[in-house]
């Protein structure tokens, strides 16, 4: 019997099911932790890739972000990617999820995730969102950032995991190309 004054939670949770939206273009080692950490406390993350059905705009295409995604989280438990189009809110509806995982790397992105969080909840109450914070190596890196710093031809390899590298090489590497 529980002491007085306890309260046992008898009623055991059902899954949690988790979203990590984004932009990802292109994924970074950031994403990847945020990733990572989160798969351990979710029992199913859905890394969900923001697709702007009216204009695609960004260096990668929304199939093309979604396929770095998938290749990366290969073989980890519960995690899936999946991209959506309009309100996260209305996603989050859809999809059953509970949660909205964001990254907080620092005191520069609070402002903005706290209006999108207090919007978020008034559009769908039944999804929360919480904060990971961002693991202090990898605070300073923004997928704006990589995209700069591949595009003068420095190395991002220390940045991002294999297959946004490769695609990056691939993509700058045509961009490049004379045109005949
Ligand atoms: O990686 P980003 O660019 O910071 O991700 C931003 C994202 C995709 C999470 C955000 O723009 C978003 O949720 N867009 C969907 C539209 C929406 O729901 N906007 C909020 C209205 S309150």
């Amino acid at each position: 019997m529980a002491p007085s004054g306890v309260h046992m939670r008898l009623n055991y949770q059902t899954m949690i099911h988790a979203v990590y939206p984004g932009s990802f273009d292109p994924l970074h080692n950031g994403h990847v932790d945020i990733i990572r950490r989160a798969a351990r406390i979710y029992d199913r993350l859905t890394v969900a890739v923001l697709h702007n059905a009216s204009k695609q705009s960004g260096l990668f295409s929304t199939e093309e972000r979604v396929a770095i995604i998938r290749e990366v989280i290969e073989g980890l438990d519960g995690v899936e990617v999946d991209s959506f189009d309009g309100l996260l809110a209305d996603y989050t509806r859809r999809v059953g999820a509970t949660v909205i995982v964001k990254g907080l790397r620092a005191i520069s992105d609070f402002e903005y995730e706290l209006q999108m969080a207090h919007l978020n909840r008034q559009l769908n109450p039944n999804a929360e969102t919480t904060f990971i914070m961002t693991a202090t190596r990898w605070s300073y890196v923004s997928s704006t950032r990589v995209k700069e710093i591949a595009h003068y031809g420095a190395d991002v390899a220390k940045l991002v995991p294999r297959a946004t590298l490769r695609r990056l090489n691939e993509k700058l590497s045509v961009s490049k190309a004379p045109v005949e």
